[in-house]
């Protein structure tokens, strides 16, 4: 069988963004990993605009050239990195829209999260994106990695270098998100 497509969706697309550092540290740790093909996608790059479509998702009646293109994107994959900054004790809006355009793209899929921020490490903005997730019926891991004053590990060149333990967390979600994607590759098919 062919190795599962992880996608790591990095959630933060303003200029000047620090956590885009985040992501390509994950991608790499991912890459590393060996269980998975690994794709980024830049919420930036691929660039939607607020919710523009007459139908439910659900229905997959798209309208928009861009939401057939972010369908094809979602549907590839078997499993998903969400790397979110938290903005005011939730996520960025841009992650919630970019969920909102589709439905059972998601489904039955798991995902790890990977949070970052001040103090709170980013864990409120995971609160609130879990049930978020529930409602598209992904499945998130309790493994996860939560960066407190995430700065301090971006170094000049602008690349992340993480301590032992924030490595073996990242690991930690990635083993938990191949044995989970196994499963949920079977009651995809079924
Ligand atoms: C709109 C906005 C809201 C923010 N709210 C929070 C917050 O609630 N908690 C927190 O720890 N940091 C907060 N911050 C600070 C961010 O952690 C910091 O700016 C970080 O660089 C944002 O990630 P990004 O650079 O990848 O966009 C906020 C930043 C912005 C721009």
């Amino acid at each position: 069988m062919s190795r599962p497509v992880l996608q790591v969706v990095a959630a933060s697309t303003r200029p000047g963004r620090r956590g885009i550092a985040v992501a390509r540290w994950i991608e790499q740790l991912a890459a590393e990993h060996g269980g998975f093909d690994v794709e980024l996608v830049d919420l930036a790059e691929v660039g939607l605009p607020l919710f523009d479509e007459p139908h439910h998702p659900r229905l997959r009646r798209y309208e928009q050239p861009h939401t057939r293109a972010w369908s094809e994107t979602v549907d590839r994959a078997d499993a998903f990195a969400f790397v979110t900054p938290e903005y005011n004790h939730s996520f960025p809006g841009a992650l919630k829209n970019a969920l909102d355009f589709l439905s059972a793209e998601w489904a039955d899929k798991a995902a790890g999260l990977v949070t970052y921020g001040g103090a709170s490490a980013g864990l409120r903005a995971s609160a609130a994106l879990k049930p978020v997730l529930g409602a598209l019926r992904m499945v998130p891991v309790v493994e996860a990695v939560s960066v407190p004053f995430f700065a301090r590990f971006i170094d000049e060149e602008d690349v992340f270098v993480p301590n032992v333990e924030l490595e073996a967390g990242g690991k930690a979600m990635l083993d938990e998100l191949l044995r989970v994607t196994a499963g949920l590759r079977a009651l995809r098919t079924a």
